[in-house]
Formats: C-alpha cells, sequence, structure tokens
C-alpha cells in the first residue's frame, strides 16, 4: 500500500463525515502491519465535546478489532464543499497523543491535499517529548 492508495482511502472515507456544525470534513486511512486498513472519518455532535477526529475513529475502529501495530496514517481534511482539500490537515493534540499511545517513533503521518500532493512526518516530529506509557507505572 502506498502513500497515494492510501489518500485515495482516505478521500473516500472523508465522504462520511459528519460534519453539520464546522462544516469541516476530514477522512482518515490507517495502515496496520498486517497490511490492513481501517478508515475514519469526523463525526460532530451538537454538544461538541464529544466530537471524534477521523483519526481517532480509523484508531478505534482498528484497536477495537484486535490491531495493535500501525505503519502510518493518511489524512485529508477541509471545507466539505470542496471535493478536495485545499491545504493539508495536521493532526490534532489530541489524535497526536492517541497515535503515542499505539505507534512508536518512526510511525508516518501523511497529511495531503490529493494523491500527488502531501507532506509526510513521523511521529515524532509532530509530538515530540511526548508523554506516554513509560511515564506510567
Ligand atoms: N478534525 C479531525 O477530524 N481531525 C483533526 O485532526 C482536526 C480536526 C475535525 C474535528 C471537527 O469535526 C472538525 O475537524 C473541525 O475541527
Amino acid at each position: 500500500m502506498n502513500n497515494s492508495q492510501l489518500i485515495e482511502l482516505a478521500l473516500h472515507a472523508r465522504n462520511m463525515a459528519y460534519c453539520p456544525y464546522s462544516g469541516f470534513a476530514v477522512g482518515a486511512a490507517l495502515l496496520c502491519a498486517d497490511g490492513s486498513v481501517y478508515t475514519g472519518c469526523n463525526i460532530e455532535n451538537s454538544a461538541f465535546s464529544p466530537t471524534n477526529c477521523a483519526e481517532r475513529t480509523a484508531f478505534f475502529k482498528a484497536v477495537s478489532e484486535g490491531k495493535c501495530s500501525f505503519v502510518k496514517i493518511a489524512v485529508v481534511g477541509g471545507n466539505a464543499e470542496n471535493e478536495q482539500p485545499e491545504r493539508v490537515c495536521p493532526p490534532c493534540g489530541v489524535c497526536r497523543q492517541v497515535m503515542r499511545e499505539f505507534c512508536s517513533a518512526d510511525f508516518e503521518v501523511v497529511m495531503a491535499k490529493n494523491p500527488e500532493d502531501y507532506k509526510v512526518m513521523t511521529l515524532s516530529e509532530l509530538l515530540p517529548e511526548s508523554f506516554d506509557k513509560r511515564e506510567v507505572k
């Protein structure tokens, strides 16, 4: 699964975004070490704080089905009226922390506008000096 293919899946998932409050649609596609892919979209709520980001939707789907080893995630987000985002969408801080729970420092985050235009950063670049499970004994 190359980056462009993973971005295509994230764009497809973005079509499912439930974002009536922000109008900002996000899709994610998470590649597991066994080659399987779990997708997710953002799911908003009228009470706002229960909103779940696309990245966490993908992670929680995967973990809930027994997956716990991950390679990379593609993320696409932007105004829901545009078929493809105009800018890349970096994951929010909460999603970075969720990634840290399950992923190593070299986990790749592919932030894309479309399958040909994207930026890749590692989790350690996005979340340096992170708090993780080694801290909690
Ligand atoms: N959102 C995501 O799905 N992922 C991110 O990393 C950033 C933000 C969603 C949450 C909310 O539904 C909308 O984008 C606007 O913040």
